[in-house]
């Protein structure tokens, strides 16, 4: 791939050219995949709107790069690599070969079921190669793939079907992480009593649990992969696609209510995670690239199917938990499969660290070239046990910073060429034009400052449109500063030039790497018929990077806190998934508002993480003491 720099300076030129010349410099690196016929422009473009456009008029398809290409000189060679949530089943392996002819046949089920270009599909899988499957085979006919992560519960998928209006469901009966086996089938059914246009599901079968199966509704993969043999259909000719049609919808959460379902677009996303992932990882032919992420998220999309894919690359996939059976596992998987490149969570780091480092005892860790880190801050603590304890001390780490708009990385060290700092995502890669803007939209330039972290010209790999609600994703990214992309994150530029991620400045949590919108879990705490209302804030958590702690008002002052608490957790449970469950419930009489009704989630935030000393001017509070009353933790 070109635009591939192999030492610093040359990542200051390409960084320079990329920035001085962007058409020029993302059409060199698009040359290289397989067009059925290239861009009428490379570059259309205004964030007023917002509209972009990347290699308008190009037509292909994403699955002829990921697999087909690779057919001539990779046949035999992996594609995934799967591990099991079980050490002692068996692993396996796809080569390009095979992969190639299961996603062909699962097309042809699809298309078989009613599917066509444009129709959305709505996937709630476990981690299986299977998964992987179901995405690809919706881009190689033109389905507009909607991942579900298996943690969310039945509202909340039936919430995303009914969006994206997905015709057909790709499931399982269940799916095994760590010691729990997870009901997908059974959740799906009770989402789908919400989800008129859903016409067909089809069930893999992975765990061997009891479901229902409705009648012309409800189909088994391996009956349909069969019939599908049995004729013959091992080939699926590609879709044409244009650069610009949607590819797939990630929903995600923000700072109001309702997830939005981030588009993101065939041409400049495949490009875009390609690069990335062949620039930051520096990538090499036949290295094993081992992304723990789940496919539920979009770490999972680019960097475990398609940025990997499409350069030819080994892509390890696993189906379990980092501490099952127990938190040796994923230096088991390292040491069993010869993992040259690790790519996790610092959540996942941090829990691996707390459990001690005698798991590492007796793992050959020796393979390893390459670290990466994904999804949240990483502490300077947790940076160096993976440097020392995981890297020894020979292994780059790259701190990836980017989010699910983003589509793929965009501020990151690139292995082993430019410069590393614990916790410092560093400079921004080539064709990424960041920026810091203070509370006004103003410039901050020099060093040495913090501001809100803008990007003002597009990267291939943006977001597009939310699914159905485009002024949401006028007014969500681009209307708090005009003509400038707004990320939601606060970063700092250190005296060196270095930049360092700070967090969130919306009302949006990082959770062990997952993102949950504060309004979205109030919502779902007030829906319980005994709470008045609540206020969440996010507190600093050991292992989970942030911690969510909740402010409940009840209607009465005579109850049990215990049974109201773990009836609390369960509505979360319930209307959300596992994830969005609060850590903490602290039921309050009431909450700090302004008098304009405005809760200060400032003086939430300070008690949350402990600190009642300093609270602030607390004096345009329309009642004052109700401070001390949280303080106190009673009311
Ligand atoms: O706050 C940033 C944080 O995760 C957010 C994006 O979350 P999501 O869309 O779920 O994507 C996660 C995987 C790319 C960002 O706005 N974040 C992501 N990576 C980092 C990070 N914070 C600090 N350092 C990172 N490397």
């Amino acid at each position: 791939m070109k635009n591939i720099p192999s030492d610093f300076q040359e990542y200051l030129a390409i960084y320079k050219q990329s920035v001085e010349q962007p058409e020029l410099f993302w059409e060199t690196i698009a040359n290289d995949f397989v067009w059925r016929k290239k861009w009428d422009k490379v570059l259309t473009w205004n964030f007023s709107e917002p509209s972009v456009k990347w290699f308008e008029g190009a037509k292909f398809n994403i699955t002829e790069n990921c697999l087909d290409r690779h057919l001539i000189d990779k046949a035999d060679q992996a594609a995934i690599i799967w591990e099991p949530n079980n050490p002692n089943d068996a692993h396996k392996t796809y080569t390009y070969q095979s992969l190639y002819t299961q996603v062909c046949l699962f097309a042809n089920v699809l298309k078989n079921r009613g599917v066509v270009k444009g129709d959305r599909v709505c996937i709630y899988m476990p981690m299986v190669p299977e998964l992987v499957i179901a995405v690809l085979a919706c881009a190689r006919i033109g389905a507009i793939h909607s991942v579900i992560f298996g943690g969310f519960s039945a509202q909340s998928i039936a919430d995303r079907i009914q969006d994206a209006g997905a015709k057909i469901v790709v499931t399982a009966d269940g799916g095994y992480r760590g010691t729990k086996d997870i009901p997908l089938k059974f959740v799906i059914d009770d989402a789908l009593v919400q989800c008129p246009s859903i016409e067909k599901v089809i069930v893999l079968n992975r765990t061997n649990t009891p479901v229902s199966m409705i009648k012309d509704r409800d189909f088994w993969w391996h009956e349909e992969m069969e019939m599908a043999e049995e004729m013959g259909l091992t080939t699926c000719d590609p879709e044409l696609m244009d650069a610009e049609d949607m590819l797939f919808i990630l929903y995600t959460s923000g700072s109001t209510g309702k997830p939005k379902g981030v588009v993101h677009t065939c041409g400049g996303y495949m490009v875009y995670t390609a690069y990335t992932f062949n620039n930051v990882m520096q990538y090499k032919p036949g290295e094993k690239f081992f992304c723990t992420a789940d496919i539920g998220w979009i770490t999972g999309h680019s960097y475990i199917i398609y940025g990997p894919l499409a350069n030819g690359a080994i892509s390890m996939m696993f189906e379990g938990v980092p501490n099952f059976p127990d938190p040796g596992r994923m230096w088991d998987i390292v040491d069993k499969h010869e993992i040259d490149i690790l790519y996790t969570a610092p959540t996942a780091i941090r829990s691996l660290m707390a459990a001690g480092n005698q798991w590492l005892d007796g793992k050959d860790l020796s393979s390893l070239k390459k670290l990466g880190s994904v999804g949240e801050p990483i502490n300077e603590e947790a940076w160096n046990w993976y440097n020392e304890k995981i890297g020894k001390g020979k292994c780059p780490i790259v701190d990836t910073w980017w989010q699910t708009e983003t589509g793929g990385m965009m501020m990151s060290p690139i292995a082993g060429v430019t410069p590393v700092k614990p916790g410092y995502a560093m400079f921004p890669l080539p064709g990424v034009q960041v920026l810091l803007v203070d509370e006004k939209g103003e410039e901050i330039h020099g060093n040495g400052v913090k501001g809100n972290l803008c990007i003002k010209f597009p990267w291939p790999g943006m977001l597009r449109t939310t699914y159905g609600d485009h002024e949401r994703c006028r007014q969500t990214y681009f209307s708090t500063y005009p003509n400038l992309y707004f990320t939601g994150d606060g970063c700092l530029r250190d005296e060196d030039g270095y930049y360092r991620i700070t967090g969130r400045v919306d009302d949006v949590l990082n959770v062990s790497g997952h993102r949950i919108g504060t309004a979205e879990v109030e919502n779902a705490i007030n829906m319980h018929t005994g709470v008045v209302e609540s206020a969440i804030v996010g507190y600093p958590h050991e292992i989970k990077g942030q911690g969510i702690y909740a402010y409940v008002i009840c209607h009465s002052t005579h109850f049990d806190e215990d049974l109201m608490r773990q009836d609390i957790l369960q509505t979360v449970s319930r209307i959300i998934g596992a994830v969005a469950k609060p850590d903490k419930v602290q039921f309050v009489s009431g909450l700090p508002k302004t008098r304009s009704g405005k809760i200060m989630r400032r003086i939430l935030r300070k008690i949350a993480e402990g600190d009642n000393t300093n609270l602030g001017d607390t004096s345009t509070l329309l009642d004052p003491s109700i401070v001390d009353e949280i303080v106190k933790g009673k009311y």
